[in-house]
């Protein structure tokens, strides 16, 4: 056995079996018989809970952590933990390119892709950083070059649009930074006259939303995909394709000067008729849904923004990678953040956690994380095959504050106990002042007013209204249970100085350092996906049966397929009839 798989596989594969684990078991029932209202009353505990991250260039983040259900013993306990599961020693051989993804014999390194030229990070003896910043070079000429207007369309025209086709990791990130960089003042002074679009869906709905209203003339495809295998990218793309090659119909070269690709499968991107010099790779070592910060991000951010946003963007999240290495477990933010949510899922038994930013910029990192997360730690074994005995992985969900509260938040307060990211900005992307469309004044910004919640709803989920403020409040009394709020429900506010794409760079790598640190403490292989495999090849099989009855004479051999699935399938192919 190797050394990384003697680090993840033999010490400590059963955290279970551990008296710190036991110590958190008992301790749960400590925690149970408090109530936040009562915790938030010691200042001196809320001056333990939370962690800075101080930025010289004014980035600063501030995690408060004092409204979730812990005490300064629930944290020792959980440090104990951590340092009985060798987190530090797993942290380490993550930044090491040990091949931690054990099922896939795989270096887990999305960190390489963010770091200085003259950074160390090394995958079989190799330091892959020239390598990176090849590729990143590639990506900064190329976009100067299609933004200034040098590289042109096969009919000379300037390519203003831009379509990145690819599905799940290869377009969630990528999506959920080109709409938080929209609003961003620089970052929009940089794409104007420009589009960027996504298409990940194989719906022809999404197609058609995608390509609607563009010239292919004026329009450059990125075709996405790490293994330039996946069915629904590979479909889009030769949609595209058709789409382009018909909108030029008298042209040579369409392909050549219309469509690139970011992938690690060069070879495969060939085959598809992209020249090599237009395929921007990527290694193996970077998983689909950590693929963000490679060029499946970065080309279609640099071509929509220009390339020193992506560098910002890359340097945040640098920042947070550097931090994760170096800091001490107890002022570490993605792993106090790991640990809490240990706590809530498999302690306290929470399944589920809200993202809820208060920032319309946000909007898509709900979605992005619900991939990151849900993908990596939906296991349910260890790694060395052993079943685990509690439900690993969080279902992940959430929109940005304030819509949130007009929406799910009834069930958050008075319904089921759901453990909630608040994540907020100091300074807004947008000019604020007060001056109101009538004329007047209002009495606070947009920004205060979005703000005011962001304060007020950890403190309505922790504190909660008893009977006796209803009483008082003089609420008649058949209201009382309806109108009572239990509270003790736990959150953690994520509040950034700014929401610029160096912030966005930093959130990006506290989510995904959060999540690893989950795994770590689960002691499972956060890097593989094999449960999205049964699914593909079933499908495979009922698309082969669509193909042959789509045939002048052939049909579908129903007994392939359960009863039920055959029933279904007779009703859709036979629509027409009914
Ligand atoms: O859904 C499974 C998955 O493999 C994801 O992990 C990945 O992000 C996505 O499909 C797309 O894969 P590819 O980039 O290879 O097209």
């Amino acid at each position: 056995m190797s050394e990384t798989n003697n680090l993840c596989t033999k010490s400590n594969h059963k955290p279970w079996e551990t008296s710190e684990w036991k110590k958190l078991i008992e301790h749960v029932k400590v925690v149970k018989g408090q109530h936040l209202r009562e915790l938030l009353r010691n200042e001196k505990r809320s001056d333990s809970l939370f962690v800075e991250v101080d930025n010289e260039l004014g980035n600063d983040i501030f995690l408060d952590y004092s409204r979730q259900l812990v005490t300064d013993k629930t944290m020792e306990l959980l440090f104990k933990l951590a340092n009985v599961c060798n987190l530090k020693d797993k942290i380490k051989a993550l930044a090491e390119g040990k091949k931690i993804n054990t099922t896939e014999n795989r270096a887990v390194l999305h960190m390489a892709l963010r770091a200085k030229k003259d950074s160390c990070f090394s995958v079989d003896g190799k330091n892959v950083m020239l390598d990176v910043h090849s590729v990143l070079d590639r990506i900064s000429r190329f976009a100067e070059s299609v933004r200034g207007g040098k590289w042109v369309g096969a009919t000379g025209k300037v390519l203003s649009n831009v379509v990145s086709i690819g599905i799940g990791g290869s377009y969630l990130g990528p999506e959920f930074l080109a709409e938080a960089l929209k609003t961003d003042k620089i970052a929009k002074a940089a794409a104007n006259g420009r589009t960027l679009r996504f298409l990940a869906n194989v719906d022809p709905v999404d197609v058609m939303r995608a390509l609607d209203g563009l010239d292919p003339e004026t329009t450059l495809v990125i075709v996405c995909s790490k293994t330039f295998t996946t069915a629904e990218t590979m479909l889009n793309a030769r949609t595209v394709r058709a789409w382009l090659e018909s909108g030029m119909k008298e042209y040579e070269n369409v392909a050549s000067k219309h469509i690139v690709a970011c992938s690690a499968n060069v070879s495969g991107a060939k085959a598809f008729g992209i020249l090599p010099e237009n395929v921007f790779g990527f290694w193996d070592w970077v998983g689909g849904r950590y693929s963000v910060s490679s060029a499946i991000g970065m080309l279609p951010i640099s071509l929509q923004y220009g390339y020193q946003i992506a560098r910002a963007f890359l340097d945040g999240a640098a920042e947070i990678d550097n931090h994760f290495i170096d800091a001490d477990l107890s002022s570490n933010l993605p792993v106090i953040m790991g640990l809490l949510s240990v706590w809530n899922s498999t302690f306290l038994g929470y399944p589920a956690r809200a993202l809820l930013p208060y920032s319309q910029a946000l909007l898509r990192f709900p979605a992005h994380i619900q991939q990151v997360d849900m993908e990596s730690n939906g296991k349910r074994v260890t790694l060395d095959g052993t079943v685990v005995p509690f439900d690993a992985g969080e279902i992940n969900f959430g929109e940005p504050g304030t819509n949130g509260q007009h929406s799910f938040y009834q069930l958050l307060h008075q319904g089921r106990i759901v453990p909630c990211d608040f994540i907020g900005s100091c300074i807004s992307q947008q000019p604020v002042d007060r001056t109101s469309k009538c004329g007047g004044v209002e009495l606070v910004t947009n920004h205060d007013e979005l703000m005011s919640n962001f304060f007020a709803q950890p403190d309505a989920l922790a504190i909660g209204k008893s009977k006796s403020d209803l009483k008082a409040e003089g609420v008649p009394e058949k209201l009382w249970s309806h109108k009572e709020f239990p509270g003790n429900r736990p959150s953690l506010s994520l509040l950034f100085s700014r929401m610029d794409a160096y912030s966005l760079g930093q959130l990006l790598s506290i989510y995904e350092h959060r999540t690893a640190v989950q795994g770590f403490i689960w002691g499972i292989n956060s890097f593989d996906q094999w449960g999205v495999e049964l699914g593909k090849v079933l499908a495979k099989r009922v698309r082969g049966e669509l193909a042959k009855n789509n045939i002048e004479g052939g049909s579908i051999s129903y007994e392939n397929f359960n009863s039920s699935t055959a029933r279904l399938l007779r009703r859709y192919v036979h629509i027409d009839n009914l």
